[in-house]
């Protein structure tokens, strides 16, 4: 099929090249002319894993293409997606001026029938709003179609070649038609594609990412509970995490949740349950558990240091919200890193890919390592934030000899706490027993 993808962020770039994979022919347009120009040239703008492959795959058989020219590429497509930002805007609701603004170029431009997928995360009721777009400026026929991503940054090829569910929000049957026979080389181990109305489809996306935010939450929560009742949280985990009902995954508690998608879409579906008079309390709960969960490691360090760590050194190794990206999108560590600054502290900093970032957002607040071990030199005691896989069994005798002190404090719960005793560390984790 020949697809057009508008947007070349996180989402477009992946939901291109992956549609490209399966033999369809994708333009991707974006106005950034510096980017398409770099992705002509064989660049992968972004960082993420086994993306690299596909894009110089399908660059090269010419199924994968990009361009500058909206009109160009949307001409002969039959599907055009729309992956754009929905930024939450200055009350905290999703700016559509982005989607609604393509809306307008393609509805200008088109001759014959397309259907108009929005990939984008939107308010319930934005379908209405794109197809109102179209009637006011064109009379072609257009179906517009909702089909929310569910990828998880790290594994996002993963997550679209082999997706747990498609869905898709159209009550066309042409549509219905186009998009099944789009999708259906993902699902051919007999995940479904599961079609529905546009307003559940797009209020199936802030549900999911809300689910699993609040999930997240009640896991940090139990953890601080833990620690007071003197509980083990790996132990509740797996106690409560083995009840199918409630499933093994996303109990991990950790700094709380960041990224660019939980913590905006959270906060857009309470705003759109506002705007429609109801009070969503879970979510406002999860909101402000997470705000504080997000500096929870900045509250143990101030407590060892009885408040007190002017003039203390740090190493924190992560700066990612999470392992495998370089997105440092609402992470953790630099409500962290900002916190202990203010307190007069300074810091030595290490993360295997997003350094680049964070140097371009908080230049010489902090310095930056060469490597995990390096970022040790000096410190009073190491800060993790970021579960990488690096930092999962470290050489602790490097470690001693380096740190200053035997002293960590751990976000992501990644030593056994038998091995801390054993070699002799302070170690404060989340949830669990305090090692001295
Ligand atoms: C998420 C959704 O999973 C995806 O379906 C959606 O389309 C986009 O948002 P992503 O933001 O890439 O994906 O990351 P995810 O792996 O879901 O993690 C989100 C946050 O939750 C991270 O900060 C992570 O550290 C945190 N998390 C996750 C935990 O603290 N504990 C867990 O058990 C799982």
């Amino acid at each position: 099929m020949k697809i057009a993808v508008i947007g070349t962020g996180y989402v477009g770039l992946v939901t291109g090249t992956c549609l490209a994979e399966t033999g369809n022919d994708v333009i991707c347009v974006d106005i950034n002319e510096a980017k398409v120009k770099k992705m002509q040239d064989g660049q992968v703008p972004i960082y993420e894993p086994g993306l690299d492959l596909l894009f110089h795959r399908n660059i090269a058989q010419d199924r994968l293409k990009f361009t500058t020219d909206l009109a160009m590429a949307i001409k002969d497509a039959q599907i055009i997606f729309m992956a754009l930002p929905t930024p939450p805007g200055g009350d905290g609701a999703a700016d559509l001026s982005y989607i609604l603004g393509a809306a307008k170029d393609i509805s200008k431009l088109i001759t014959d029938y397309k259907v108009i997928v929005n990939k984008s995360t939107v308010p319930v009721g934005t379908a209405d709003k794109v197809r109102a777009v179209f009637s006011e400026n064109t009379d072609v026929e257009v179906d517009v179609v909702s089909n929310p991503e569910f990828l998880r940054e790290g594994v996002a090829v993963e997550d679209f070649m082999k997706p747990d569910r498609v869905v898709v929000g159209t009550t066309s049957e042409r549509a219905k038609k186009l998009m099944a026979e789009l999708y259906g080389p993902y699902v051919r181990q007999g995940n479904p594609i599961l079609f529905m109305d546009e307003r559940s489809s797009e209020l199936t996306k802030y549900a999911a990412n809300s689910f699993l935010a609040t999930k997240i939450t009640f896991m940090n929560e139990i953890a601080n509970l833990c620690e007071l009742v003197g509980a083990d949280v790996d132990a509740v985990r797996k106690g409560i995490g083995s009840d199918s009902r409630i499933g093994k995954r996303f109990l991990f508690p950790g700094v709380g949740y960041g990224g660019s998608c939980f913590p905006k879409d959270v906060q857009a579906l309470v705003k759109s349950a506002d705007e429609n008079d109801y009070h969503f309390a879970i979510l406002k709960s999860v909101m402000d558990v997470n705000e504080k969960q997000k500096t929870i490691l900045v509250e143990k360090v101030l407590k060892y240091y009885a408040n007190n760590v002017q003039g203390k050194h740090f190493a924190l190794w992560g700066l990612a919200f999470k392992p495998e990206t370089d997105d440092i999108r609402e992470a953790p560590a630099l409500y962290i890193i900002d916190a202990l600054i203010k307190h007069g502290a300074t810091l030595t900093v290490f993360d295997p890919e997003a350094m680049a970032n964070v140097k371009a957002l908080i230049g010489d607040k902090v310095n930056y390592a060469e490597n995990a071990y390096d970022a040790l030199e000096n410190a009073d005691a190491l800060l993790i934030v970021t579960e990488w896989s690096v930092f999962r069994n470290p050489d602790f005798e490097r470690l001693e000899s380096t740190l200053k002190n035997k002293v960590i404090f751990d976000g992501r719960n990644l030593y056994d706490l038998e091995k801390m005793i054993d070699l002799g560390y302070y170690y404060n984790s989340i949830g669990r027993k305090q090692i001295n």
